[in-house]
């Protein structure tokens, strides 16, 4: 970012921080990224100060902030997800274990940044899950079916009313090949049309986006924003794992690497109150996106570990999202789990991963790891 524009630090991370920046600089429009503080109420801010914010209210972004409240909006909207039950305690989650088969799928309720999911085998992984999920993140959690498929990210432009879909794609969570081992944020991603078709899509707009905007409109908390919807293609059709109130990670990146225009006109039609009759003009080549994780990723990381050939990585025409990088006396050093995201295009889904993969072979830091099947799962399938 700082090589396209002037970055400027935040004095941290309240709502009143965002505004402060906003109004120093006059900014027009704002784009809200993470969910943290939407689920604090940024927009609302905003609005109350007559500013231009894309993302959802705080009530809304509760889609994203409580699985509860989104599990509940879905019964309430009759959108498809899996069958499930809400737990308060640790007593009321291993009561309702025998309502459901294994495996299971354990949630907590609130926002874990990628690491509230764990999918238990037998009855002692899913005590085990319950433990470690209270304690890590309150006594809230959700229990689930474990539903069968090929997953998908689709991510519409929402103005309140109306939603303008962004190509599909999709993403890989688990951080080892062949989906071994542990969920993440997200350990690379792809985008290709053929993900979803387009009578695909039509159903998911009908059966999901359109009765969830529709609900949260009459329920005087219309959304605002970009709006993810983590989807199972089961074979009863779509049904959702989760809601995102925002591009998701690593989505964007190769979502972002394949639009060619339009997104500004949209954004901003939006924030006045309509986008109709607004379009997204996309590259139609399909692309990918591969996660360079530190050391230690998805548990404690090691940081200040220096990283070499970004340039190198560049020069084959990928792009080289930072996530978790910093300058230290101009001496560029990882600063998180998931540090870069290597993105690159190709004339087909082969190509795109094979320039991908090329990319990321110029890039070198001391405990880098990463997937080496991201896009895999869509050659298989076609
Ligand atoms: P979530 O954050 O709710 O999307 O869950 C993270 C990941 O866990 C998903 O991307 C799926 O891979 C997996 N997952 C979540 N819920 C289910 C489910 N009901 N059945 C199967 N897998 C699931
Ligand atoms: N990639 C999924 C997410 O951003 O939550």
């Amino acid at each position: 970012m700082a090589r396209l524009a002037t970055c400027i630090p935040l004095s941290g991370g309240s709502p009143e921080d965002y505004l402060s920046v906003a109004k120093s600089i006059g900014a027009d429009l704002t784009i809200a990224g993470p969910e943290a503080p939407l689920v604090a109420g940024v927009a609302d801010l905003f609005h109350q100060h007559s500013l231009h914010l894309f993302g959802p209210s705080r009530a809304a972004a509760r889609l994203e902030g409580s699985k509860i409240f989104a599990k509940r909006v879905m019964s309430a909207a009759r959108i498809p997800t899996a069958r499930y039950v809400e737990a308060d305690t640790v007593d009321q989650a291993l009561e309702a274990l025998p309502r459901f088969e294994y495996p299971i799928v354990i949630k907590a309720d609130g926002l874990a940044a990628g690491k509230g999911v764990i999918l238990a085998g037998d009855l002692h992984e899913a005590r085990a899950a319950i433990e470690l999920l209270t304690t890590q993140f309150g006594p809230r959690l959700i229990l689930e079916e474990f539903l069968e498929g090929e997953e998908a990210s689709f991510i519409v432009l929402c103005d309140g009313r109306h939603a303008l879909p962004l190509a599909p794609a999709q993403d890989h969570k688990r951080v080892f090949d062949g989906d071994q081992g542990p969920n993440t944020g997200g350990m690379g991603s792809y985008s290709d049309d053929r993900i979803l078709d387009p009578n695909q899509i039509q159903e998911v707009m009908d059966l999901i986006i359109h009765p969830l905007l529709d609900y949260l409109a009459s329920s005087g908390t219309p959304f605002l924003g970009f709006l993810y919807a983590g989807l199972m293609l089961t074979s009863a059709g779509p049904k959702v794992l989760e809601f995102n109130v925002r591009l998701g990670d690593p989505e964007a990146q190769s979502l972002l690497h394949r639009l060619r225009g339009g997104l500004l006109e949209a954004v901003t039609a939006a924030v006045r109150g309509s986008m109709q009759g607004y379009s997204l003009d996309w590259d139609s080549r399909p692309s990918v996106c591969v996660v360079l994780a530190a050391e230690g990723y998805p548990s404690a990381v090691r940081s200040g570990d220096t990283i070499e050939g970004i340039a190198a990585a560049e020069a084959t025409g990928a792009t080289v999202f930072h996530a978790g990088t910093r300058l230290v006396d101009a001496r560029l050093v990882t600063a998180g789990g998931r540090v870069l995201g290597v993105t690159h295009t190709g004339g087909d889904l082969a190509a795109a991963i094979q320039n991908t993969y090329r990319a990321v072979s110029c890039i070198h830091f001391p405990g880098m790891h990463f997937r080496k099947d991201i896009g895999k799962k869509g050659l298989r399938r076609w």
